[in-house]
């Protein structure tokens, strides 16, 4: 719902689980509370005015609670926005001028959005609010929408701004947040999620003070250091109870998500494109779309704030119709072979993989050019003949005969100076002149600033995938962003080169998804390196980590499940010892972990023992019954990795409950940790799955209540001894 009462100007926007409310004070839009739903009449004018103390610095805005803070009129703070004018200086003054409510979210042009295309929500009134620089005519048209999921149970707002030059003259933007706001104390804590190649999304959380801290990436990817989402939260919120601000950005390249506490207990946070590695040239008369950013508020805790952005994206976000289907147990040949495969060999994999009831061959990096290493050949995409000597056409038959189906790795964005592509076009790169290309895994990038390169790989790519009854595709990115330029553009245009790559990406994602939608696709960068919004718009689901090993990747998954649904983490059984740290690990844990995201393997099934291969058959057969509770029940993180030696987590819809526990290194007389489900109906009973049952301790073996389960909670007793063991158990309604 959203309100504007003249009298008072104030704008409510409102939900069931959060109010909304700015206030016009002196032309100044100021961010007057944000927090539980409050009385659609509340009238808060009153702290508007507060904040003019009569004091002789009351001009000055670096104590007011500014939702898109400038430059230039006493904010001293990162500016959401700046402009240099004509005259050469950079003083930008937004001040409210106009709004209005729209009937419906309008997708934003060239950017992926929530709730837009075939993921329309219902009641998604929009309120657009007009600022302007009366001097240069730069206007900022901030776009409000508060999505309803869950029949109002689960809110979220998604933000947005539009930059218009109404002037006569050039604007150069250099700072183009897409959404802020600030909250009057600096008792927060923030919450991020760090990490690197193979440790993605390890959550830290840190108290703020007086300045700034900012969490970005400058990579031209979302990158594997850190994810485009960060949380203020107070001091004493848990998973389950406290207040909880997410911040969470639909944009798959360089970003800045910063927060500010001022001296005047303000902290103001905001999320958007980087200053660092964007600026726009903005002619009279044009515009500039920043992404989107989404909102959360939970007054209870991570986990809620967690659910809600699952639902959301899950739901509301991928264009794709897998989004919402099933999606198969796939075996993947990378960690199996490597470049080191034949035909042969795929097909021995998939023989065995069909025996297991897998549903899903995916053949990885080496089937192309001469790539037998990491060297060469990236952009000659036609089939090599020694691997392949029935071409990809033969391989997918062969594939499918066997009753699977048949998947291919591609890296389009990426050239290696050893192609017959680089030959042709050693000017399609990002370099810049006089500098040499720096390479990362031996490999350039494509400049898909360039129409001519977006559309040569819309071409290639369309052959390639019509050339085979191919059913997945797992879109590859391996290196990030050096000499970030374009041969394509003038001198004075350079600093636009990253976000031109980027909507030249979302340009060749958006024809290829199109043309194939009955393609799974499935997006990768080093594993987690690019696991955002932007990219889950095109392809409902991300390779979570190159990282396999089950320990490493409790921490991984339950990170990412911070604001990423199960249904889009990719999660698969690999061989022992670990290829990435060397651990082993028993088939069950491994699998037990995998069952968190969409299952899968990457081993070479024909050196697993016959023990490991009836193990991963009954885990095929298990996910199979299962898969509709862990892509669409509702995720609870119950013990973090990040804190204990345990891991726990549950899956709940209508009928079931999954509770996944894990116990990190073995203890010496061990005490019965207790796990609390959450989240059930105190008053329905739950009988322990029959299958589970036998490998339960008998008095474990029984009708609980949900009270039961949630307030005394269940004792895990082990019968394993040693180190990195796991349970399951399935729970029926009864
Ligand atoms: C990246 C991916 C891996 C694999 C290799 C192939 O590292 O994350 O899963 O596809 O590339 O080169």
């Amino acid at each position: 719902m959203i309100i504007y009462n003249e009298e008072t100007r104030l704008f409510h926007l409102s939900s069931r689980t959060f109010s909304y409310i700015l206030g016009v004070r002196e032309g100044r839009l100021l961010t007057l509370y944000y927090g539980n739903p409050l009385p659609e009449e509340t009238d808060l004018s009153y702290l508007a005015a507060s904040y003019y103390s009569g004091s002789s610095f009351e001009q000055l805005e670096q104590n007011l609670p500014l939702e898109i803070p400038s430059v230039g009129t006493g904010w001293y703070g990162d500016p959401a926005v700046q402009a240099i004018g004509p005259d050469g200086n950079n003083i930008t003054k937004l001040r409210f001028a106009d709004y209005k409510i729209l009937p419906h979210k309008e997708p934003l042009k060239g950017l992926p959005s929530v709730g837009v295309g075939s993921c329309k929500l219902e009641n998604d009134e929009t309120l657009e609010i007009l600022l302007k620089d009366d001097l240069t005519g730069l206007q900022a048209i901030l776009s409000y929408t508060v999505l309803q999921m869950q029949d109002g149970e689960m809110n979220a707002l998604a933000r947005s701004m539009r930059l218009v030059n109404g002037g006569q003259n050039e604007l150069i933007l250099t700072h183009m947040a897409s959404a802020g706001f600030s909250l009057p104390s600096r008792r927060f804590d923030l919450l991020h999620l760090r990490g690197a190649w193979a440790r993605e999304r390890q959550i830290v959380r840190t108290p703020i003070g007086q300045g700034a801290i900012r969490i970005q990436s400058q990579r031209g990817a979302s990158g594997h250091e850190e994810n485009p989402f960060i949380a203020l939260l107070a001091p004493e919120t848990t998973e389950d109870s406290g207040p909880v601000y997410g911040l969470s950005l639909i944009y798959s390249g360089s970003f800045l998500a910063e927060a500010q506490v001022s001296p005047f207990d303000n902290t103001y946070v905001s999320i958007g494109l980087n200053p660092m590695t964007h600026q726009w040239h903005l002619q009279s008369g044009e515009s500039f779309q920043c992404p989107e950013a989404v909102l959360v508020y939970s007054s209870k805790g991570l986990n809620r704030m967690s659910q809600t952005y699952h639902v959301l994206y899950r739901d509301h976000l991928c264009q794709s119709e897998w989004a919402r289907k099933e999606r198969p147990i796939l075996i993947n040949n990378w960690e199996a072979t490597y470049f080191n495969f034949d035909e042969r060999k795929l097909l021995s994999l998939a023989k065995k993989a069909s025996s297991l009831g897998i549903e899903l061959l995916v053949l990885d990096d080496g089937w192309f050019g001469v790539r037998n290493d990491d060297k060469r050949s990236l952009g000659d995409w036609y089939v090599n003949p020694e691997k392949l000597p029935h071409g990809l056409s033969g391989i997918a038959k062969k594939v499918n005969e066997l009753g699977m189906k048949f998947g291919l790795w591609v890296e389009p964005e990426m050239i290696s100076p050893d192609s017959d592509l680089y030959r042709s076009h050693p000017d399609w790169c990002l370099h810049a002149p006089g500098r040499s290309r720096t390479e990362g895994r031996n490999q350039l990038i494509l400049d898909l600033s360039r129409k001519e390169v977006q559309d040569y790989l819309i071409r290639v790519l369309t052959g390639v995938f019509s050339s085979a009854n191919i059913s997945y595709v797992k879109w590859d990115m391996n290196r990030n962003m050096t000499e970030s330029f374009s041969a394509g553009l003038p001198a004075h245009l350079q600093m636009e080169t990253q976000h031109r790559y980027i909507l030249g990406l979302y340009r060749v994602l958006r024809e290829i998804t199109e043309a194939f939608p009955q393609i799974l696709f499935e997006s990768c960068s080093g594993g987690g390196g690019r696991f955002d919004p932007g990219m889950l718009y095109f392809m409902p689901q991300t390779w979570t980590s190159d990282d396999s090993d089950a320990v490493e990747r409790l921490k991984i998954q339950y990170g990412t499940s911070l604001v990423y649904p199960s249904s889009a983490m990719g999660a698969h059984v690999s061989a022992v010892p670990n290829h990435q740290v060397g651990r082993i690990t028993s088939m069950n844990m491994r699998s037990d972990v995998a069952i968190g995201g969409n299952f899968g393997f990457e081993l070479d099934l024909d050196k697993l023992s016959e023990k490991d291969l009836e193990t991963a058959r009954s885990y095929v057969n298990k996910l199979k019954d299962l898969r509709s509770l862990t892509a669409r029940g509702v995720f609870t993180r119950l013990c973090s990795p990040f804190e204990t030696n345990y891991t726990a987590w549950q899956f709940v819809d209508e009928k079931r409950v999954l509770l996944c526990f894990y116990r990190i290194l073995a203890e010496p007389n061990p005490i019965p940790h207790r796990v609390y489900l959450k989240g059930l109906d105190p008053h329905k009973s739950y009988q322990v799955d029959e299958a589970d049952a036998s490998s339960l301790p008998p008095s474990l073996r029984q009708v609980f209540t949900g009270a039961a389960l949630m307030e005394a909670g269940i004792p895990m007793i082990w019968d394993q001894s040693g180190d990195f063991v796991s349970r399951t158990i399935v729970f029926h309604q009864v």
